[in-house]
């Protein structure tokens, strides 16, 4: 696990650029992971105007998202697939449906989860994973207990990761209550792993990933396993590091 620290988001961004941009080289069918949420937003836009300066041509990159909620399809704003529709394949140059996105309508999500995991093995796998860290330490919705081993499946999300998320939505309780997620072993297998954390409220987080033992408690804590897994962390996220 190597752990780097910078003095702003905008160079968590320009840092975590150079790790995807370099982890796609090279490869004919570059596969590319992405998170949802805040975290990798910079990221995400730093990519975009690296394109609009004619200096990165992402236009073959293919993908998988981590995760979707269970009941929001993707004409719903809300959820995953409108993330990853609007602040990624569009400003990235990617092909419409170039990254799937787990179906949060269908009628078996349990089914449909375990023939994801397949779909994504079944690809060769995933070259670079970009991942968000959760302030209760989860990655992907993979919440604190979740099996080192589990593999794409339907997860229950935790109050507090409801709460987080409820920004997104006009009430907490609008948040959906399950969500399909690839599991830890499952994105553990991506052959590099780039965690972006910005902020003070990852700092405990960061912290319990980093230096504390490897633990179900701490999902984000199976990156110490990885053998290419990178933290780009700004000074905030990074403060409760010793
Ligand atoms: C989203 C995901 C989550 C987020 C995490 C942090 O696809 O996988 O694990 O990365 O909840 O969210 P933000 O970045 O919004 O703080």
């Amino acid at each position: 696990m190597t752990v780097i620290v910078v003095d702003s988001a905008d160079q968590v961004a320009a840092q975590a650029a150079d790790l995807v941009v370099e982890g796609l080289a090279g490869w004919s069918n570059p596969l590319l992971g992405v998170a949802t949420g805040s975290s990798p937003l910079g990221l995400y836009a730093e990519l975009a105007q690296r394109r609009s300066r004619g200096r990165l041509d992402l236009s073959g990159v293919r993908g998988f998202a981590l995760d979707e909620y269970v009941g929001l399809g993707p004409s719903d704003s809300r959820s995953y697939a409108a993330f990853v529709r609007d602040r990624i394949e569009s400003p990235l140059g990617l092909e419409r449906g170039a990254i799937r996105v787990p179906a949060g309508d269908t009628a078996d999500p349990a089914g449909y989860a375990a023939d994801y995991d397949r779909e994504i093995r079944a690809s060769g796998g995933v070259h670079v994973q970009v991942l968000g860290i959760g302030t209760n330490g989860h990655i992907g919705f993979n919440e604190p207990y979740s099996s080192l081993g589990s593999r794409t499946r339907v997860v229950e999300l935790t109050a507090a990761t409801r709460l987080a998320n409820a920004r997104f939505f006009e009430h907490v309780d609008e948040v959906p209550r399950a969500a399909i997620t690839q599991g830890i072993a499952t994105i553990s297998e991506a052959r590099r792993l780039v965690l972006v954390a910005v902020g003070e409220e990852k700092a405990e987080a960061v912290a319990a990933a980093v230096e504390g033992p490897v633990t179900t408690r701490v999902p984000a804590s199976a990156l110490q396993l990885h053998a290419d897994a990178v933290l780009v962390l700004d000074r905030a996220a990074a403060s409760q590091l010793r």
